[in-house]
């Protein structure tokens, strides 16, 4: 039976727009500060890349940047919970509020390993508040779409495969990358679209791939062996992507239910693609690697999206 909840839908929707307006913010000034904090542009590049894994952390510097990412986080846990209450409160509304609490319960977990974030000797922790910040985006977008139109079952099934297929080589691609953040291994492979003359990961190198679980000194230098098998693999698997999430959104062109969604995933695609060759071209600009981080971020939302409908 149908469960009448009047005008609540709409309020669910308004808040989960700002929280995801809000969580794509704290994507960008993270990424920002992380990216900034590692030394991307900095004078004496690249000897100056990861600098900060070879000393102790200090205490935090008061910066704007800092006090920004403070306020934006907190007051997208404070909404939230305010989410949470208006999706649970009088009748749960399903499924907004299964996603909002799940939200919840991320932001608290991310904001407990809040505790080890000042160590970027920790890539653990640095891949896991990269990812984190992906999935707070994406279940406040999932949020924003549950309280929209409802989509016909029937019609999906048959033409979802290459999308689906699509999506997983996706994650891997924003997984590989996430670990090539927080591990510091992004200079490791300077020229596109090999790395140095090298196009196959070398034998040694997936030996190397065990940097989430140790405690970084240095960052990889251009042709460390593991950094190279890190970033072929996130080139390759996007490269997979792009193909196969192509396909699949050429494919949803010819349905007026979801061509509007694949034309910006079409865009998205070529766009993130783009950011990541330039970001390497440019010698790792700041401002490039940013957008490529907020770039991957919405390109995620905007698959969901497709999926959805
Ligand atoms: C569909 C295509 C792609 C997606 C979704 C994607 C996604 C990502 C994500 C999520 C990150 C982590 C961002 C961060 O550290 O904050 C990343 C990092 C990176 N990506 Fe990509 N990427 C794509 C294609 C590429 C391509 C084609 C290249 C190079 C030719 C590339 C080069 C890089 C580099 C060098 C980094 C490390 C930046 C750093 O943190 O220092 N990416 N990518």
């Amino acid at each position: 039976m149908m469960v009448n909840h009047g005008a609540r839908p709409k309020k669910i929707r308004r808040a989960a727009l700002l929280l995801a307006a809000l969580s794509l913010l704290v994507v960008a000034v993270s990424a920002y500060m992380r990216l900034d904090g590692a030394g991307l542009g900095c004078a004496d590049w690249p000897a100056c890349y990861g600098q900060l894994l070879a000393r102790e952390p200090g205490a935090p510097q008061f910066s704007i940047v800092r006090l920004m990412h403070r306020i934006t986080a907190s007051s997208a846990l404070v909404l939230a919970c305010f989410l949470v209450w208006i999706c649970l409160r009088p009748q749960p509304v399903r499924p907004a509020a299964g996603y909002a609490t799940l939200l919840l319960l991320l932001m608290l977990a991310l904001s407990a390993l809040g505790i080890w974030s000042s160590d970027p000797r920790l890539p653990l922790v640095g891949f896991m508040n990269i990812v984190g910040g992906f999935a707070l985006l994406g279940l406040s977008w999932r949020v924003v779409l549950a309280t929209g139109v409802a989509p016909s079952r029937e019609t999906w099934k048959p033409r979802g495969f290459l999308l689906l297929l699509g999506v997983a080589a996706l994650v891997a691609t924003v997984l590989l990358g996430a670990w090539i953040g927080a591990s510091y291994a992004a200079v490791a492979c300077p020229s596109v679209p090999h790395c140095g003359g090298i196009w196959l990961p070398p034998d040694e190198g997936w030996a190397a791939l065990d940097t989430p679980f140790v405690r970084l000194v240095k960052a990889a230098l251009p042709g460390d062996a593991g950094g190279v098998t890190l970033n072929l693999l996130h080139r390759y698997s996007a490269a997979g992507a792009v193909l196969l999430l192509g396909a699949g959104g050429v494919r949803a062109l010819a349905r007026d239910t979801t061509r509007g969604a694949a034309r910006v995933v079409l865009l998205l695609l070529v766009v993130e693609l783009g950011l990541g060759g330039l970001t390497v071209a440019s010698g790792f600009g700041l401002g490039l690697a940013v957008a490529h981080c907020v770039g991957a971020a919405a390109l995620l939302a905007s698959v969901v999206t497709l999926l959805r409908r």
